[in-house]
């Protein structure tokens, strides 16, 4: 038995956590055509409950169908099928864990578009070599005070439904995230310019979402400790965030880092290259410094005694996982029962050669997609486990990769009209 991974977190709106360890938000692609949730999704969380993590955060669910990160998001907006959002919640809680739900809308970094266009706060391309360019469409104000309202409406739906708390997310790029950043925002009204008008956006959506579900309900969001990128969001900045998140009391920080541009959790996955654990927590621990609320640090994180330092030394009140659980669904409880001391980092062992995908590809396109194979071989195993086949840690990235492609092509193609 392991104290203080095993200790009980209470929250300022007086939930508690049973533990410190949490299912870190991964997006699961299984969704409907209509962007439902179903009996994938139910499998996938019922598994992911008897894990043993005190906390599981759901993977992406928009906030408007015509938007998509992948095309198998659960989104919630009028599309019905509430019947199997109350599953979904039911699933993700039979261990007695918490379950919330993590709400987005991707802004520029979408991959998915029903109406032919990308709202961002500024019509600046994403940079990523090897994908599509595109120049994204610029909110008008009442587009971003109607995404503020459905932030506000899919909280209140997860309230009603059944999962037990909600997060924001404003990081990795997405919209709330570009708000944040002077690279991707470069507005002149109240939602760019000064730091105060770029955090407008983040910052008023968490204030519709306390507001809509009331203050004995737990409310996070997941922020950058920085973009890593010259002119992006910096680590002073959202130092500063957070302490205006503090005046709006919210129950947990997910802190993580990087964009679609620069995505240092993504990049570090050789083991050449792995330093030491947790890539995240020198910022983390400034954060501590000036945060209010309770910390959860995710990213890299993967031994038990890296994980009672953070705890201990850091700061820490909550440890994410993330790639670990596509494969190793219990690896929580197996930590907390002291039964190993670690989980696997698959991403460290991945056979990639992106030249196999991309035979004419650039230099930096086969970075791109060398990052890309990584991440979609956990989207495969996802998959395995939501379809009852149980994950496969010896499929080779290629392999997963064609899945993944033909997978979500189908999906795609299948995405019912609106
Ligand atoms: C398959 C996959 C899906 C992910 N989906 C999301 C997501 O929907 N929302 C989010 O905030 N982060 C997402 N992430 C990032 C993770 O939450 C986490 O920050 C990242 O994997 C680093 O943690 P790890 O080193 O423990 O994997 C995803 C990561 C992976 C590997």
């Amino acid at each position: 038995m392991t104290d203080l991974l095993s200790r009980p977190l209470k929250l300022p709106c007086g939930a508690t956590l049973s533990n410190r360890l949490a299912k870190a938000p991964l997006t699961e692609g299984l969704a409907d055509e209509h962007n439902r949730a179903n009996e994938k999704l139910v499998r996938l969380y019922e598994c992911w409950s008897e894990g043993g993590a005190g906390l599981l955060v759901s993977g992406n669910v928009h906030v408007d169908r015509r938007y998509l990160e992948r095309p198998g998001n659960v989104a919630i907006d009028n599309n019905g099928g509430l019947e199997w959002i109350r599953a979904y919640a039911k699933a993700g809680t039979r261990a007695g864990n918490h379950f919330w739900m993590q709400i987005n809308h991707p802004g520029r970094q979408g991959a998915v578009t029903r109406d032919g266009t990308f709202p961002a706060p500024s019509a600046i391309s994403l940079n990523v070599p090897g994908r599509p360019e595109f120049v994204p469409r610029v909110m008008p104000e009442e587009e971003i005070l109607d995404v503020i309202r459905r932030f506000a409406f899919v909280a209140t739906t997860a309230r009603e439904c059944g999962f037990t708390g909600v997060q924001v997310h404003s990081a990795h790029g997405y919209l709330l995230s570009s708000f944040l950043s002077g690279l991707s925002n470069t507005r002149t009204d109240a939602w760019g310019g000064s730091l105060r008008n770029r955090a407008r956006a983040l910052l008023e959506t968490v204030r519709a979402v306390r507001k809509a579900v009331g203050p004995d309900f737990p409310v996070s969001v997941k922020l950058n400790s920085s973009d890593f990128q010259k002119g992006g969001f910096t680590n002073e900045e959202c130092l500063e965030v957070v302490r205006w998140l503090g005046e709006e009391k919210i129950d947990l920080l997910e802190i993580t880092g990087g964009n679609y541009e620069q995505l240092p959790w993504l990049e570090d996955v050789k083991p050449s290259t792995q330093r030491r654990e947790g890539y995240f927590l020198d910022y983390a621990k400034q954060i501590r410094t000036v945060a209010t609320m309770p910390l959860m640090i995710t990213g890299g994180m993967r031994t038990r005694g890296g994980m009672e330092e953070a705890l201990r030394s850091g700061g820490m009140d909550v440890i994410g996982l993330g790639r670990p659980m596509c494969v190793d669904t219990d690896i929580c409880k197996r930590l907390l029962a002291g039964d190993t001391d670690a989980a696997v980092s698959y991403e460290g062992a991945l056979p990639v050669d992106p030249r196999e995908i991309a035979a004419g590809a650039t230099d930096d396109e086969a970075k791109a997609l060398e990052m890309w194979t990584n991440l979609v071989w956990f989207f495969v195993q996802i998959w395995r486990i939501g379809e009852g086949q149980g994950p496969k840690a010896d499929m080779t990235a290629l392999e997963a990769y064609r899945i993944y492609r033909e997978t979500e092509d189908r999906q795609t193609a299948m995405l019912a009209p609106l």
